[in-house]
């Protein structure tokens, strides 16, 4: 499977800490915030990984990561999305990256505790279609929201005034080749922008949309309160994944 992070758009809710740089170098915690979602596909076996940026900076991501050495990767490719045009037209960059095989796609600004191995490794069984993966969280109108009738998720709201479930969408997304044509065939939504929840929503409509509850915590960093948030539970308690694949790396190199 391949990887993709999306670690475009203008991050004007942490304006003016974004007015001179892009929100996904800032740091959480001891490292900048791009290091969280590239260490969660690196710990899903994933070695193959395209990072479309965006915004202010984009060439401070080649310095920073470089070929991803620090990650055990020997190559990282990058792409360029103008302007702010929503997650699934950051996502249309990577088609021609994707070459038709299944997508693991992180936002750049979702962090994780634990690490999503098992949900890969069920996806690359899964003949075809999407998962995603969910987690209870109290403050819900800032998030896809699904409502599940038995076991199947039926529908996803984005930012709902009543949400119809205790569940949020994280920013974590498993796809088909086919996701590609869905995407050429969306309308922007009311903000303007082409938005993954209308994606995810035209795979439940076709009966192949799959979701697993992510353990461990989970959190975006895209408002002042998400970034406070997002250091803190690193600083706590560390994303387990991240530290542990550190360490490997370090042995590896004694
Ligand atoms: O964090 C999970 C949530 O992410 C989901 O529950 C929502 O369904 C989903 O719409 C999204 O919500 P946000 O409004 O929080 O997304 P945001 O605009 O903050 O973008 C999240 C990341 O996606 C951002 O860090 C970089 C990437 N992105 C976003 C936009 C709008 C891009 O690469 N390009 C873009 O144009």
């Amino acid at each position: 499977m391949k990887g993709i992070i999306l670690a475009g758009g203008l991050g004007t809710r942490l304006f003016p800490l974004t007015k001179i740089t892009n929100k996904h170098l800032l740091p959480v915690h001891d490292k900048p915030m791009i290091y969280y979602p590239l260490q969660t596909l690196v710990n899903a076996g994933i070695r193959d990984i395209l990072i479309v940026t965006g915004g202010n900076n984009a060439g401070d991501f080649l310095r920073l990561l470089g070929n991803g050495k620090e990650f055990g990767l020997q190559h990282i490719n990058y792409t360029y999305q103008e302007g702010e045009g929503g997650i699934a037209a950051a996502l249309f960059l990577a088609e021609y990256f994707s070459d038709q095989k299944k997508i693991c796609v992180v936002l750049g600004d979702n962090i994780i505790e634990t690490n999503i191995l098992n949900a890969v490794k069920d996806f690359e069984k899964q003949e075809s279609g999407a998962k995603i993966l969910l987690k209870e969280v109290p403050d819900l109108q800032r998030f896809g929201v699904p409502e599940i009738k038995g076991d199947k998720i039926i529908r996803i709201d984005e930012k709902p005034a009543m949400p119809r479930s205790k569940l949020a969408v994280i920013g974590i997304y498993m796809y088909d080749a086919g996701v590609f044509d869905i995407i050429r065939n969306l309308k922007p939504s009311a903000r303007g922008e082409l938005e993954i929840t209308d994606v995810n929503n035209e795979y439940i409509r076709r009966g192949n949309l799959t979701y697993e509850i992510l353990e461990g915590w989970w959190t975006d960093a895209g408002t002042f309160e998400s970034l406070l948030r997002a250091s803190n539970l690193v600083a706590q308690t560390g994303a387990i994944n991240y530290n542990i694949s550190h360490r490997a790396h370090r042995d590896h190199r004694e």
